[in-house]
């Protein structure tokens, strides 16, 4: 038998997680699960979101028995739907619980459609959709400071040379859908930027990363046997988790804010993600999802 699920996801784990409240999206398998999983495992109390009810459970009854902590609980989140994602957050505020973490880790590549309010699907979930969860639980993030907002983004976002904000109300119309996607990872970094800029003073701080090309389901859609072979070389999800609870606990970047790492450590965003940008996808995210 191997190592019990996030006990390997070791760099920045420090305990710092001991007694505080997380909220990890997408936590149901892959890099979020482990996320979930070694935060528990220090102690924390966390939550699960997934959208799905039966992979959720599961994940909460494997969590706790695998970590032996039992405060871990499921929350239902569709970030494809923005009625989902106020109904989690309204949820998860209902239980008058702080929140020290945010783990913005959920999402989708090689997806094509649309969201249920009409957003280019990787747009709407890996930024979207988060950005109205952030929003709704930043008043809680911010009477619980020192609080902390991860956004899990990846180097895919070097790829995209800027957004076409236009496009993003349409389905993906890329032959390999590797376009939506750089761009909507560029959003994570930009998003996470602007945050740190809103945020500062306040006690939350923002970090967004790329986790390393990891073995998760995120490569369902990749046909055998290339799969296989592809995924024998890369993390195990354990190792992808590393980054993401680095940024969530570690006291290292506790006075850090709006920076993106990789491997535990900072390192230079794209050239494209300027302030200007940032701020631009924050006003136009702001109305398409008419928040205040
Ligand atoms: N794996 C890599 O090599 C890699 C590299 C760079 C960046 N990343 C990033 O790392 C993060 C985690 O990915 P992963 O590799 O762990 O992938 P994964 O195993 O496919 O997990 C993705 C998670 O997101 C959830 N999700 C998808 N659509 C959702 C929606 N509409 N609402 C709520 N949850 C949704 C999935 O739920 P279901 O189980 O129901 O599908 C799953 O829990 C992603 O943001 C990804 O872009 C991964």
């Amino acid at each position: 038998m191997g190592e019990p699920e996030g006990a390997e996801a070791r760099p920045g784990d420090s305990g710092a997680a001991n007694g505080r409240t997380f909220l990890v999206t997408g936590a149901n398998t892959g890099i979020g699960r482990s996320t979930a999983a070694a935060l528990a495992r220090q102690g924390g109390r966390v939550y699960v979101a997934s959208r799905s009810r039966e992979k959720g459970e599961e994940a909460e009854a494997g969590i706790k028995s695998s970590t032996g902590n039992e405060a871990v609980w499921f929350l239902p989140l569709d970030l494809a739907d923005l009625d989902s994602v106020r109904a989690c957050a309204a949820d998860f505020l209902a239980r008058g619980e702080p929140l020290h973490g945010l783990v913005n880790n959920a999402g989708v590549v090689r997806a094509r459609g649309l969201t249920k309010q009409g957003f280019e699907l990787m747009f709407g979930v890996n930024h979207l959709g988060h950005f109205v969860l952030t929003n709704a639980l930043l008043g809680c993030l911010t009477a619980s400071a020192p609080a902390r907002v991860v956004t899990v983004s990846s180097d895919s976002h070097y790829s995209a040379r800027g957004i076409d904000f236009e496009a993003l109300r349409r389905p993906e119309r890329g032959i390999t859908g590797l376009h939506g996607y750089a761009v909507s990872k560029l959003c994570n970094v930009l998003f996470s930027a602007e945050l740190a800029r809103r945020t500062a003073g306040s006690g939350v701080t923002t970090y967004a990363l790329h986790p390393g090309v990891v073995a998760s389901d995120i490569w369902r859609r990749v046909p055998w046997p290339v799969r296989p072979l592809m995924l024998r070389r890369m993390l195990t999800v354990d190792q992808g988790a590393a980054t993401s609870l680095y940024c969530a606990t570690s006291p290292e970047v506790a006075q850090d804010s709006g920076k993106f790492y990789d491997k535990c450590a900072e390192r230079a965003p794209s050239r494209v993600a300027t302030p200007e940008l940032a701020a631009e996808l924050w006003k136009r995210s702001e109305e398409w999802t008419a928040l205040p």
